[in-house]
């Protein structure tokens, strides 16, 4: 795991949390525990981390694929607003004062700082701290799923007019985008980085246990 969140799911198979210390270290690594399979499932947005794992499984030649989550899809009534990048999406807000809804994660929230004169709704799993200095801004501490109602709800009640994205992907945030749609309300959506070409590919869960299962086979 990232080590992004102080208190994540546990799962049901040996962890361990943070980096390795560059493609160097990730190397290291492979070698000293004979890993014979990777996995890339990081998120979306950790373009870093895809890029050490293909390079060091190029390296060490350990077979490696990726689960890679679709990205959501732009629907017939969405009012999107598609940016490359966080820094697109401050200045997407525009000059004018705006009550923004922000759901971008912790990590780069101090980016918006560059854009005081907004209203911030700031939604993170983890505490923000003081990352977003701005006069106006409301945190929120939750974790998905999420449900398309209330999250109607409390773009309603907090009178939001624009909300502001990572294209994630997956089922347990789109409920935002649904709600944003039927309210008719803006949503400014950060594409997704570049992950490394020439990884094979799968998309869910079923897929990569199947590869696992097939380059077992094979191998003896
Ligand atoms: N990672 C998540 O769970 C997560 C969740 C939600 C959103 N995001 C978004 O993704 C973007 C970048 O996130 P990020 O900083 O997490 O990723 P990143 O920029 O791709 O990776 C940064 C560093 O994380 C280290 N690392 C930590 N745990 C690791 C692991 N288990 N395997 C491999 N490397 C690991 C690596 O350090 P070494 O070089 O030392 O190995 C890597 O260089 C942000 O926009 C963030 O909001 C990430």
């Amino acid at each position: 795991m990232a080590g992004r969140t102080s208190d994540p799911r546990s799962l049901p198979i040996p962890t361990r949390i943070g980096g390795f210390g560059g493609v160097e270290g990730l190397v290291r690594f492979l070698r000293d525990e004979c890993v014979k399979r990777v996995v890339d499932a990081t998120h979306p947005f950790a373009a870093l981390m895809s890029r050490n794992a293909a390079e060091a499984c190029a390296r060490t030649g350990v077979p490696l694929l990726a689960l890679r989550r679709p990205a959501w899809m732009r629907q017939p009534r969405d009012c999107w607003i598609d940016v490359p990048n966080i820094g697109a999406a401050v200045r997407a807000l525009g000059a004018e004062p705006r009550r923004v809804f922000l759901t971008v994660g912790r990590l780069e929230l101090s980016s918006f700082a560059a854009a005081p004169q907004h209203s911030y709704l700031v939604r993170t799993i983890e505490p923000v701290g003081d990352a977003l200095p701005v006069p106006n801004v409301v945190t929120i501490q939750n974790r998905g799923p999420f449900d398309e109602d209330a999250e109607r709800a409390l773009l309603l009640r907090e009178r939001i007019e624009v909300v502001v994205t990572k294209n994630s992907g997956g089922a347990a945030t789109y409920p935002k985008i649904a709600a944003a749609r039927t309210l008719g309300l803006p949503v400014i959506v950060v594409a997704r980085p570049e992950k490394p070409h020439g990884v094979e590919e799968v998309t869910c869960v079923d897929a990569v246990l199947e590869w696992l299962e097939q380059r077992h086979d094979r191998t003896p």
